[in-house]
C-alpha cells in the first residue's frame, strides 16, 4: 500500500521557485554538525536536488517538496555514518521553520516530513513524489562506494539516470548553478575533487 496518498501538486517545470534556498541553506549550515563539504553535506544535497527534478520532470513528483527533501533529508545528522533518526530531525528542523523559511501546505508538509522520515528505509512503494526524493538520495550513493542495484530504486525514470547519477556521485561533481544559487559558490572554488573526498 502507498505510504501516503498521492497529491496532485503544481510541477510546472519552469515556475519560479517558492523558496529562497539561500537563506534556507544558511540556516542549516548555521548549526550543522558536521563537515559541510564532507560525504553527507552541501555537494550531496545539491547533487540530489538536481537528481530529483529529474525524476520529478518525469514522475510528476511535487518539486517543492523534493527541493525541501534535498536541503534538508540530511541537515542534522551527527555523524557521516549510521545515524538512527536524522531524517525525522531534518524534517522536525524543517517545521521549525514553516511561516518563515518553509512554505508548504500541509498535504505536503506531509510528504515532505514522510520522505526525510524514511529515506533510510529502503522502501520503494510510494507516493510519486516520496519515490523521487529517496530515489535522488540512492542515485548519490556512488560517493561512499555503493553502487546502487536498478531493482531498489523506486522509479524507471531514475533507473535511467543510473548512469549519469553514478558518474556524478563517484566523481564527487560539484552542481556549481545550484551550489552559486545557495551562496556557496567560494565554499567550493578552488578545491578540488580529491580533497573533498579525502575529507
Ligand atoms: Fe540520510
Ligand atoms: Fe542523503
Amino acid at each position: 500500500m502507498p505510504i501516503a496518498m498521492r497529491i496532485a501538486a503544481p510541477t510546472t517545470p519552469d515556475a519560479a521557485p517558492a523558496h529562497d534556498e539561500a537563506a534556507i541553506i544558511r540556516s542549516i549550515l548555521e548549526s550543522y554538525a558536521l563537515e559541510p563539504l564532507g560525504y553527507h553535506g552541501v555537494l550531496h544535497w545539491a547533487r540530489v536536488l538536481e537528481n530529483g527534478l529529474r525524476v520529478a520532470d518525469v514522475n510528476g513528483a511535487d518539486r517543492e517538496v523534493v527541493t525541501l527533501f534535498a536541503l534538508f533529508h540530511d541537515a542534522r545528522r551527527l555523524n557521516e555514518s549510521r545515524d538512527h533518526g536524522h531524517g525525522q530531525r531534518g524534517g522536525d528542523f524543517a517545521r521549525t521553520l514553516r511561516g518563515s523559511l518553509v512554505h508548504l501546505d500541509d498535504a505536503q508538509f506531509t510528504l515532505f516530513y514522510e520522505a526525510c522520515r524514511l529515506h533510510t528505509d529502503g522502501h520503494t512503494d510510494a507516493d510519486p513524489t516520496l519515490q523521487a526524493c529517496w530515489d535522488a538520495d540512492r542515485l548519490d550513493l556512488g560517493r561512499v562506494g555503493i553502487t546502487p542495484a536498478p531493482h531498489r530504486l523506486c522509479t524507471a525514470a531514475a533507473r535511467s539516470l543510473l548512469p549519469w547519477a553514478h558518474e556524478r556521485a563517484i566523481m564527487y561533481h560539484q552542481p556549481m548553478e545550484v551550489l552559486t544559487r545557495w551562496g556557496l559558490g567560494d565554499l567550493v572554488n578552488g578545491r578540488n575533487d580529491r580533497e573533498r573526498i579525502d575529507r
